[in-house]
């Protein structure tokens, strides 16, 4: 419970205007992109909008004294339900620290406050002629600080990485209110444990991540896309699998499955031949259009020997963000075809790929679900979303089963729960299947050691 007084104290520090404590406010902040555990029991009591790292050490102080649970937030795009205020108490939102405090030309690194869009970086760097990488779906709403707080992944992260190879340092401040630096713009730094990695990805549970400092690389010269149609899901998997073989790497490789692509048939009035099963988006890119064309020319010889249907270059960049905005858009598409989806996001080996596409097939199967199958085919991370109806007797219990088996399908090909969503609430349950009892506990102990009082992120990861 969150006196007046301690309010007052709070106002005090972030200014009258962004400590909120009006239900129909801070209702706004009681949920996120996964859409579960909607309920009111989740409305933070007071949401609090600091602009500065001193006001989050300040309010942090605070939350320490009064053992307030504190849950950051930066613009609820996260899928497993991490930003929700699952015990109350205060929603900490980053959403005023937005500064691009230092761009680094010489070193290729910037620094910027957790608030910042992930778009806005990219552009900004952009301008400059460099790349940061990380493109999560989310990327135009998604901020940095949710980024890394999720290590989040995206579609570039077949050739580039995911977020955590780009964070080269942080500024966080802990439970107990005191601000740590990790890493810096050494590229070899050893010195003591690694505390970027460890708070990159730790879901808001460690510390509050107030400042990132990445790593950025010249970009490259010419990039292009290409849209791929296949008549079987296999010729498609088997495709991007080739490919990447073969030594082409593209920086991003997409599938869609039959359903997905209904869903945006559906979502977009595009009528799509039914015999279409499957469907390949590619970003490549290099130092030339003569180097595109070469990777685009050695891609079709390996499509047309699985007997690709229908191959599109894009021609324009008009035609290049409308195959990406239906791409990014696909989550949603989806989502609206049911009353009810668990979008999950399993990471296997990449040459495991094809074989859990399949198995997923088998379940959906066995449990008479539609499980729309789509993802980043070319790191090995998929999204089957099953989509149902709770209000069905026996449904939900049927789901669940399915979605045990899918969690079992991955780790039994060597992967994982999660390859860019994180725990969060969603798959709490899960997580000793994939780390064993005693890896829970080692992440136990890290957290005990950070957060003694356990008002960081409470009830989330296990
Ligand atoms: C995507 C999100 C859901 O890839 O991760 O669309
Ligand atoms: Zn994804």
């Amino acid at each position: 419970m969150i006196t007046d007084e301690i309010k007052e104290k709070i106002r005090k520090i972030v200014g009258p205007s962004h400590a909120i404590d009006s239900v129909v406010e801070c209702f706004g902040y009681s949920y996120d992109s996964s859409f579960v555990s909607m309920s009111q029991e989740n409305i933070p009591e007071l949401v609090v909008r600091p602009g500065t790292t001193e006001e989050v050490a300040n309010v942090m102080t605070i939350a320490n004294e009064y053992g307030i649970p504190v849950t950051p937030r930066g613009t609820a795009s996260g899928r497993t339900g991490g930003s929700i205020p699952v015990k109350s108490g205060i929603s900490l939102s980053l959403e005023r620290m937005k500064s691009i405090v230092e761009l680094d030309e010489g070193n290729m690194m910037i620094t910027v406050e957790a608030g910042v869009r992930t778009f806005d970086v990219y552009n900004f760097c952009a301008e400059k002629g460099l790349f940061y990488p990380p493109d999560p779906a989310s990327w135009k709403y998604s901020t940095i600080g949710g980024n890394v707080g999720e290590n989040a992944g995206g579609m570039r992260a077949v050739k580039y990485g995911v977020t955590s190879n780009y964070v080269m340092g942080l500024e966080v401040v802990k439970a107990d209110g005191s601000v740590i630096h990790t890493g810096g713009k050494a590229i070899k730094n050893v010195t003591g444990y690694n505390l970027t990695q460890l708070f990159t990805g730790s879901e808001g549970t460690l510390g509050i991540i107030t400042k990132v400092l990445l790593r950025l690389i010249p970009m490259p010269k010419a990039r292009n896309t290409m849209q791929l149609m296949f008549p079987s899901l296999d010729a498609a998997c088997n495709t991007i699998h080739r490919m990447l073989i073969a030594g082409v790497v593209p920086a991003a490789a997409e599938l869609m499955d039959k359903i997905s692509i209904q869903a945006v048939a559906r979502h977009r009035n595009l009528d799509i031949h039914s015999a279409i099963e499957a469907c390949i988006i590619l970003e490549i890119d290099g130092e030339s259009n003569v180097d595109l064309e070469k990777q685009a020319k050695q891609i079709q010889i390996i499509a047309h020997e699985l007997q690709v249907s229908e191959v599109r270059i894009a021609a324009s960049q008009q035609e290049v963000d409308e195959i990406w905005s239906i791409r990014r858009g696909l989550s949603s598409a989806i989502g609206a075809m049911a009353p009810n989806r668990f979008g999950e996001d399993i990471s296997v080996p990449r040459d495991a790929f094809p074989k859990a596409v399949r198995h997923i097939q088998e379940i959906s199967k066995k449990y008479d679900l539609t499980i729309a199958v789509y993802g980043h085919a070319g790191d090995g991370n998929i999204h089957p979303s099953v989509l149902c109806d709770l209000s069905q007797p026996e449904e939900d219990k049927k789901v669940h089963q399915a979605i045990d088996e899918i969690f079992d399908v991955a780790l039994a090909l060597g992967g994982t729960l999660s390859g860019e969503h994180g725990i969060g609430i969603t798959k709490r349950s899960y997580i000793a299947k994939a780390l064993g009892d005693e890896g829970v506990n080692t992440l136990k102990m890290i957290k005990q050691a950070l957060d003694p009082k356990g008002i960081l992120n409470p009830g989330k990861i296990w």
